[in-house]
């Protein structure tokens, strides 16, 4: 996890600063938990960007519930502040997908807790997908590992939203197979154990594999002419 430094408000801990939103760990009625907040594009007309701002905000709190009720593990919301532009979410104590995939071969991570991950992430996409909700962001870092349970939790609904469209499911993949060949090329074959559960886990694979292989024509016709 990247460096903590300390915000105004002693009881909120800044843990990443990005380009849409702050992510800070806190405790909410006694326990912990991680409160996200967007903050506003200061090139955009102020009403418009509040409006846009929370717009966003209830759209990643409505999938992130979305996503519970279709059977995968995300953080519970505990809270959403309109007018500070924060979400308040149950930390999950555990490391990221990423953290796990960088230490494969040293520090006892083994092939099994590879495999059994990899099946995890494809379960959870497929049931993910056959609800019609798409993440939008599917990299290593938005997946964490709950310590106790050894279940995958998934993060970050951001970017999320709902399609029944086998080509938004297909570019959903894509992301997820990109990211992982360009960061964890030593995990050797993990995207075809992740399509292998997704296949098991989704009714309509066959539609969003045959637009996977489309999409990945597109990708590498760009990378030729590019
Ligand atoms: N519920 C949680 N429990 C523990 N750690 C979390 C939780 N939510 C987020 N984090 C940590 O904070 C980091 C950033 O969170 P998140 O991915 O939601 O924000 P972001 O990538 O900045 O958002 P966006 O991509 O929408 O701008 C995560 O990678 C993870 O390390
Ligand atoms: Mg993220």
């Amino acid at each position: 996890m990247e460096t903590k430094t300390y915000a105004k408000d002693c009881s909120l801990i800044l843990i990443k600063q990005g380009a849409e939103a702050r992510v800070f760990e806190s405790t909410f009625v006694g326990r912990k938990s991680i409160v996200k907040e967007r903050f506003s594009k200061k090139y955009r007309h102020p009403t418009l960007d509040s409006k846009l701002t929370l717009k966003r905000l209830n759209a990643e709190a409505r999938c992130m519930t979305k996503a519970r009720r279709l059977g995968v593990l995300t953080p519970v919301l505990y809270a959403v502040n309109p007018v500070l532009h924060t979400l308040t979410f149950e930390f999950i104590n555990g490391p990221s997908v990423k953290d796990i995939f960088l230490e494969y071969g040293e520090n006892g991570v083994s092939k099994e807790q590879l495999d059994d991950i990899a099946s995890q992430i494809g379960d959870a996409i497929g049931k993910l997908h056959d609800g019609g909700l798409i993440h939008g962001d599917l990299t290593t870092s938005n997946m964490l590992l709950n310590n106790s349970t050894n279940q995958l939790v998934l993060i970050d609904f951001g970017l999320s939203f709902t399609s029944t469209l086998p080509e938004d499911k297909a570019v959903d993949l894509y992301v997820l197979e990109r990211a992982l060949l360009s960061m964890h090329s030593s995990c050797g074959n993990v995207m075809d154990r992740i399509l292998a559960a997704y296949r098991k886990s989704s009714k309509q694979w066959s539609s969003t594999l045959n637009k996977l292989a489309q999409v990945r024509q597109r990708g590498r016709k760009r990378t030729m002419v590019g």
